[in-house]
Order: structure tokens, then sequence, then C-alpha cells
């Protein structure tokens, strides 16, 4: 059988050509990283259950009418994806302090923010995702003004969504980051939400003890990644429990 095209390969992912023009596979990897790969694991089944989780955030704002690239999961660590040009940056959208923003700023991790902030990092590993302005973005070409407008409403729309949907299992969404893709109806050109949308890319903190169950977990040495992300799949009704641990690699493949 001929090997599908790999297109790119990234830290978490896999992007291969898709069955039809316009379409790309997304194959979800076991492998952890943070602090620009520095720090890297392979953790069994992380790629299974972001690859659900992904699926379960892309359909529910796919469903209110928020535009993803999701189409459909093909089976445990792939989706069929429409393809789009990434806009080569990260857009964050903070609800209380933490991370890299309570380092900037000297604010105490779990502040409230008076409104949710919006940031974008230019998207290069050998910077090291540096935080930049619109002013940057709209200089160098990176998105049009018309495009950032479009970028800070599809944020925010999902900030409201992923909010909703995490304080309703007891999970507060501190903040995440999404990446944004152009695709093209015709003449016109659109975005829509690309990548993924799991916890690796949200920090995610148990409403009631604070209890971190995102990718911190890793970046911290804070206990086993693993059970963090099961506990959110589980908390959402993604996936039955253990689903992940019976589905290691050597299982599936
Ligand atoms: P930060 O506080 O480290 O800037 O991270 C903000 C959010 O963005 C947090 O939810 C984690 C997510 N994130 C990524 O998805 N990829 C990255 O490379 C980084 C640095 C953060």
């Amino acid at each position: 059988m001929a090997r599908r095209k790999k297109i790119y390969e990234g830290k978490a992912k896999i992007l291969y050509e898709g069955p039809e023009p316009g379409t790309l596979v997304q194959y979800f990897k076991d492998d952890a990283t943070a602090f620009n790969a520095e720090k890297h694991d392979v953790i069994d089944g992380k790629g299974v259950l972001n690859n659900r989780l992904s699926e379960f955030f892309m359909t529910g704002l796919n469903n209110i009418g928020v535009p993803t690239h999701f189409i459909r999961r093909l089976n445990m660590r792939e989706q069929l994806v429409r393809a789009c040009e990434i806009i080569p940056l990260e857009v964050v959208v903070r609800n209380f302090a933490a991370g890299s923003m309570s380092r900037r700023l000297g604010i105490d991790e779990g502040t409230p923010l008076p409104r949710p902030i919006v940031e974008y990092y230019f998207k290069d590993d050998k910077l090291g995702d540096p935080l930049v302005t619109e002013e940057h973005i709209a200089a160098f070409g990176w998105a049009s003004q018309q495009d950032l407008d479009d970028m800070v409403s599809l944020a925010l729309r999902v900030n409201d969504f992923l909010s909703g949907v995490m304080m309703a299992v007891g999970i507060r969404l501190v903040d995440f980051k999404i990446e944004i893709g152009r695709v093209y109806d015709g003449d016109f050109q659109r975005l829509i939400v690309a990548d993924e949308i799991s916890p690796d890319s949200c920090r995610l903190w148990d409403l009631q003890t604070g209890q971190r169950l995102d990718k911190d977990v890793f970046r911290r040495d804070l206990g086993d990644l693993s059970d963090a992300y099961t506990e959110v799949a589980r908390r959402l009704g993604v996936m039955p429990k253990n689903a992940a641990t019976a589905t290691k690699p050597h299982l599936i493949n």
C-alpha cells in the first residue's frame, strides 16, 4: 500500500494529505513538550484523549456557528480537517492571570482579570514565540486589520463557549490558545478555528480545589498528565473511564 503523504510534523501532531482535495488528516501523537521542546516526554494515551477532546470542543463550536476546521473523527488518533492557511500567530485569551502573564506583569496566578484579554504570539520556535502587538501584525502583513477584528471576535466567542462548557463540569477556564486559518470560498476568504483545542492548549483548574487539569501538570511536574486529561474527558462525558489507557498505541496499531 502506498504511504500517504506527510504534509507537516509538529511537536504533538502530524498532518497528512487528506482523502479529498482541501482536506487533511490530523494525527495526534503521545508526545508532550514544554519550554520550546526543552522538556519532552511520551505520555501513553495523550493523543487519544486530545483527539477526542478536540473533537468535542470543535463540534460544539461548529454547532453554535463558530467555524472550525474540524470535519469528523476518523479513528482513535486521527481526524479529518479542512485544509487552511494557518495565520502564523498563537491567539491567547486570558480570563485570570497565570503563566507568562503573571511572570511578565507580576500579577498573582488566579487573579481575575477585569475583562478577557486577547494576546498574540508570533509562531516561531527559533524566537520562542514572542508576544507581538497588532501593530507588528499589520506592519509585517501577517494579518490585515479586518482579519484582526475577525480573530478577536472568533477568540472571544470560543472563550464564552469554552468557559460555559467547562464551568458546567466544575472547571475554570483560566486561559487558552487557539490558532486560526484562512479558507477561500470562491473569491471570498474567511477565518476558521484550526489546530486543536485540548488540555495541551488551555489552563483548566478545578473550581473547588484549584487542582490543575492541563499541561501545567507536565510543565511543572505536578503529577500524572494522563490522569488529569482523563478527568477532564470523564467530566465532559467524552470518553468512558480508562478508555485512554485501554487503547495504548501497541494495542490499537
Ligand atoms: P502562557 O501563560 O505560557 O503564555 O500560556 C497561555 C496559554 O497558551 C495557556 O493556556 C497555554 C497555552 N500555550 C500553548 O498552547 N502553547 C504554547 O506554546 C504556550 C507557551 C502556551
